[in-house]
């Protein structure tokens, strides 16, 4: 079946598109502030040097950010604020690396400190507050909140918030619609929804304020974001992933061959996933109950991944904290490997996850619907086909429970034939491949390249790429796949027609026009009856007298996946 379709290998062009993925702060400001100006002043022009900072290891990204966030606190401020003052004001505990502001239903700011030591001066300069008819619980994290006596002037300038949320639909339809190619809309695309320098700080920030109530119990442990946060392929807006790290604690410095040793006496559980349950349960309750700006904690310890799930208010993020699931920090390290291979990547990873978001494919509640990270790993198996690019290399075995997790991750080891195709014919092929695909028989696997015989009946197969007797998209129904399916026909049949295709000031073209609602996602039966009752625009008519026509020559060629079941 595959041979029908053009061969999708991508070039791999050194590492030319790199540079705009790994996320740095800014090289330190030397010296301690004298001028808050220059301070400025400094980080601006540091932005124009972050251009040329060199490629690094997804590990190597990891450990960055997760120390910078070390140096960091989170300080709600008020609505008006001096900024030079309150840098000033800061920098007596030490030099400031970088600091931004935000709104989160009120106003905040970020501020990373050269030296952790310079956290520890401004907390001991911080007080308790004193709460009238209540009782503070007198737990000191870096979340904190700047009091300003007297009222301020308002001629100072406000400081420059930073955008934390995504543009509406109807915003990037507007901004799409005013480029003059698909592969600059699906550039633009990318480049509007993916997570800023300043979001992706945040959310390791979020995770270390986290692993500080953790520390309590377990001094040795490390929160780690996973999923969409570090894969490449996050959306702002999208949650936080976390993992309770506490391989830390296994680690011994005891020297062997004196022949005495201790053990720790520990308590016993009937499992590993009984620990990770207990575990969690109570971080749970300690984030509940000290966690400042810890909303809404949610114990979901009976899933298969047995999870925390809680919001943050003050940075507005959505947070799930899971522990003992280093696979799936594998699964995440791999996407961003596929992600840093070629900007195409990228752009089509965030062009479909775009487009099933807008035909309600995907969706923010847990249900039969596809997920954004099965989305994903469809892309890369669309990419990918007929030219497996990651090779695993003997250096870099890993076995996780059981598990081969071996990956090549250093880039360098991965090679890439030549491919020239653009994006906008990569995204057209996409919606032909899985329009057609036969998933009533055949199977999604990453780590071949290739379909496989599906093992069990479920509606769609996407073997997970490390536990590999797993189904990541186990949950979806026939329904939804039948709808993802006539949506892709749809769109693969809309970015062959003329007035998609032409460039139009007025209205909607190019992916923009795909991402209007649709005219044929009746597969599933509620849509089908709210059809029947609707007069047949001359776009359903269309597109249905071009099925016809066409059948033989563009969606019946390449066999419909319902009649294949
Ligand atoms: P968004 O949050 O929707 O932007 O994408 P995401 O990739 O972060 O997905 P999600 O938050 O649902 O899951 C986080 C991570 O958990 C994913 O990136 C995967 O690594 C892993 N994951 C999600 N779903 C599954 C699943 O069904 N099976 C397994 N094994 N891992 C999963
Ligand atoms: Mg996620």
């Amino acid at each position: 079946m595959a041979a029908s379709f053009g061969v999708c290998r991508l070039r791999f062009r050194g590492l030319g598109g790199f540079d705009r993925f790994c996320l740095r702060f800014e090289p330190q400001t030397q010296g301690r502030f004298t001028s808050t100006t220059a301070a400025i002043k400094a980080q601006t022009e540091n932005t124009t040097a972050q251009a040329a900072k060199e490629s690094k290891t997804f590990q190597a990204i990891q450990e960055e950010r997760r120390e910078q966030a070390e140096r960091s606190v989170l300080i709600s401020c008020p609505p008006k604020i001096n900024e030079n003052k309150f840098l000033d004001y800061l920098s007596k505990h030490g030099t400031i690396n970088k600091h931004f502001f935000y709104n989160s239903y009120g106003a905040y700011a970020v501020v990373e400190f050269s030296n952790r030591e310079s956290i520890g001066s401004l907390k001991e300069s911080t007080n308790i507050p004193t709460v009238e008819h209540e009782a503070a619980v007198p737990f000191k994290s870096r979340l904190l909140s700047l009091k300003w006596p007297g009222s301020q002037s308002s001629n100072y300038p406000m400081p420059k918030f930073k955008n934390q949320s995504p543009p509406s639909i109807n915003e990037i339809t507007q901004r799409l619609s005013e480029k003059d190619s698909i592969d600059e809309q699906l550039q633009c695309l990318t480049e509007a929804l993916q997570l800023t320098e300043e979001n992706v700080s945040l959310r390791f920030l979020v995770c270390s304020l986290l692993q500080d109530i953790a520390g309590a119990y377990f001094p040795e442990c490390i929160i780690r974001p996973f999923g969409s946060t570090v894969n490449s392929f996050g959306k702002l807006g999208c949650d936080v992933d976390m993992i309770l790290d506490l391989d830390g604690i296994y680690a011994t410095s005891q020297k062997k061959g004196s022949g005495l040793s201790l053990e720790y006496h520990v308590k016993r559980a009937a499992s590993e996933r009984a620990v990770t349950q207990s575990i969690l349960s109570v971080i749970g309750k300690c984030v509940d109950q000290f966690g400042p700006g810890c909303v809404g904690v949610q114990n979901i310890l009976q899933a298969r991944c047995p999870l925390v799930r809680f919001a943050h208010q003050p940075s507005g993020f959505q947070c799930d904290l899971t522990a003992n699931n280093r696979v799936a920090m594998k699964s995440s390290e791999l996407l961003f490997l596929y992600g840093q291979l070629d900007p195409r990547v990228r752009h089509l990873v965030f062009s479909v996850r775009c487009w099933a978001r807008a035909h309600s494919i995907t969706s923010s509640i847990p249900g039969a619907w596809i997920t954004n990270f099965s989305i994903t790993v469809m892309v890369v198996f669309f990419l990918q086909q007929r030219n497996p690019v990651l090779f695993p290399g003997p250096s870099d075995k890993c076995v996780i429970e059981g598990n081969d997790c071996t990956i090549v991750s250093d880039l360098s080891k991965i090679t890439l034939q030549h491919n020239t195709d653009t994006s906008e014919k990569l995204l057209q092929e996409f919606f032909e491949f899985y329009g057609s695909f036969p998933f009533n028989k055949a199977s999604i696997n990453i780590r071949k390249g290739k379909e496989q015989t599906k093992p069990e009946t479920t509606a769609l197969y996407i073997q997970n790429p490390f536990e590999t007797t797993l189904n990541i998209s186990k949950n979806v129904n026939g329904t939804q796949l039948e709808r993802f399916v006539a949506l892709c026909r749809e769109s693969a049949w809309l970015l062959q027609q003329k007035e998609t295709l032409n460039r139009s000031s007025v209205s909607p073209w190019g992916f923009a026009a795909l991402l209007l609602p649709s005219v044929t996602s009746g597969a599933g039966v509620k849509s089908r009856r709210k059809r029947k009752q609707e007069p047949a625009s001359s776009r359903i008519k269309n597109l249905l007298d071009s099925l016809k026509i066409k059948g033989g020559e563009t969606v019946a060629k390449k066999g419909s996946a319902k009649s294949s079941r």
